[in-house]
């Protein structure tokens, strides 16, 4: 057996598949998990890998890392809040500060970690680079609300043209527009620059949105392909925001494992952030059809001419980076929806869920 590998969050979506391609790898892992309500129904999902060791534990609190960490080789830590609710805090407790806290007992207890690798987001982009014909490539700011009010989705340079997005690279700079974005920008600051002063190869990776099974219906977060899955099943109208027209990054669960494969397994990864995307540009209603196509469902896309709060109109990356350390996207969009469709078949209560959320949304005015 290869040594042991601590997966922060491995009971939820995309821990849960590392946890299962770590242990086919021969690894032993722990998982280091809270079962925190937002993803979990209180119980270890049935899906769990049954060779991994369950810690349930809190990664805000110093001593679950403390006992989680003993004779750990390589970490993952991919435990996150990620939602749209108020608690602003929660975030940065949850993703930034359980990262200096993951440093600081590696440090205290002077253990010998191998590599670290952490789950950031494209979050920390926010709106991104865009080109206008005139002035040429700049950074936007957020949409002016006003614009927004009057159904107008598009981003303009200042002298009123309007602009195309630029996929998003690594050495961009990050306007994070909202609290989630900010802790993950943080947690790649801190853990980079810890990594390197006390030299623990250290490797950041800024997700797409990512898409496959086992993905939690329950989560206030968790996008437009779970919405469009469940109503296009249940034969209702696809809600669709704004036109449908903005474009998205949506990456394959299998990729983003391969990628992780890839850089604990190759030094060439170490103290780098990477984007790992579909390497596509697919829109919305690219994806309304694509889940249109998969369920055979009669209902449509239905553009409700709502939009989101603290959004980005495009979020597309270039994964050329990742690609120089030998690894490549392979899944298709059709793939995603496939795997998507094929598991959340088997759980009808999902439309309740949907419905309960977009109650929570609409109160909130997250949605409006
Ligand atoms: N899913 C995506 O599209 C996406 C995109 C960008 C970044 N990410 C990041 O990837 C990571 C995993 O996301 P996911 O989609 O698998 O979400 P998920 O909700 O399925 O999994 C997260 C897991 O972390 C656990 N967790 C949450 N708070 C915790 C805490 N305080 N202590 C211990 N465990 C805790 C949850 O119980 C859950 O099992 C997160 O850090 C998220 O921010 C996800």
């Amino acid at each position: 057996m290869k040594e042991l590998v601590l997966v922060t969050g491995g009971a939820g979506f995309i821990g849960g598949h590392l946890v299962d391609a770590l242990i086919a790898r021969g690894y032993r892992v722990r998982v280091l998990d809270n079962l925190s309500p937002a993803t979990h129904d209180g119980k270890l999902p049935k899906w769990f890998n049954k060779k991994a060791q369950f810690q349930k534990g809190d990664v805000r609190l110093k001593k679950d890392w403390e006992k989680a960490l003993k004779g750990v080789s390589y970490i993952f830590h991919i435990a996150g809040y990620m939602d749209y609710r108020p608690d602003f805090s929660t975030y940065i407790t949850t993703n930034t500060m359980s990262t200096a806290l993951m440093y600081e007992v590696i440090l205290e207890k002077k253990l010998l970690v191998k590599k670290i690798l952490l789950a950031s987001s494209q979050s920390v982009y926010g709106e991104g680079k865009y080109k206008c014909p005139t002035h040429g490539e700049q950074y936007s700011a957020p949409r002016d609300p006003e614009r927004l009010k009057k159904k107008d989705w598009d981003v303009y340079c200042k002298c009123g043209k309007r602009m195309t997005p630029i996929a998003e690279l690594e050495g961009d700079e990050l306007f994070p527009i909202n609290p989630y974005g900010v802790s993950k920008r943080g947690l790649e600051e801190i853990a980079l620059t810890l990594g390197r002063e006390y030299s623990i190869p250290t490797v950041a990776f800024r997700y797409a949105i990512v898409h496959g099974a086992r993905q939690s219906f329950r989560n206030f977060y968790s996008g437009a392909l779970r919405s469009f899955v469940v109503q296009a099943l249940a034969g209702i109208p696809m809600s669709i925001h704004e036109d449908g027209n903005q474009m998205r990054d949506f990456v394959h669960i299998d990729d983003v494992v391969s990628a992780h494969m890839k850089a604990l397994e190759s030094s060439k990864a170490d103290y780098n952030i990477f984007n790992i995307g579909s390497g596509r540009r697919d829109t919305v209603l690219d994806l309304a059809h694509a889940v249109a196509k998969e369920t055979r469902s009669k209902s449509k896309p239905g553009i409700t001419g709502m939009y989101r709060t603290y959004t980005s109109r495009n979020s597309i990356m270039d994964v050329s980076k990742l690609k120089k350390i030998g690894w490549k996207p392979r899944r298709t969009l059709t793939d995603n929806v496939r795997d998507y469709v094929a598991w959340v078949g088997k759980y009808p209560e999902a439309l309740a869920h949907l419905r309960r959320i977009q109650k929570d949304l609409a109160k909130n005015r997250v949605v409006r």
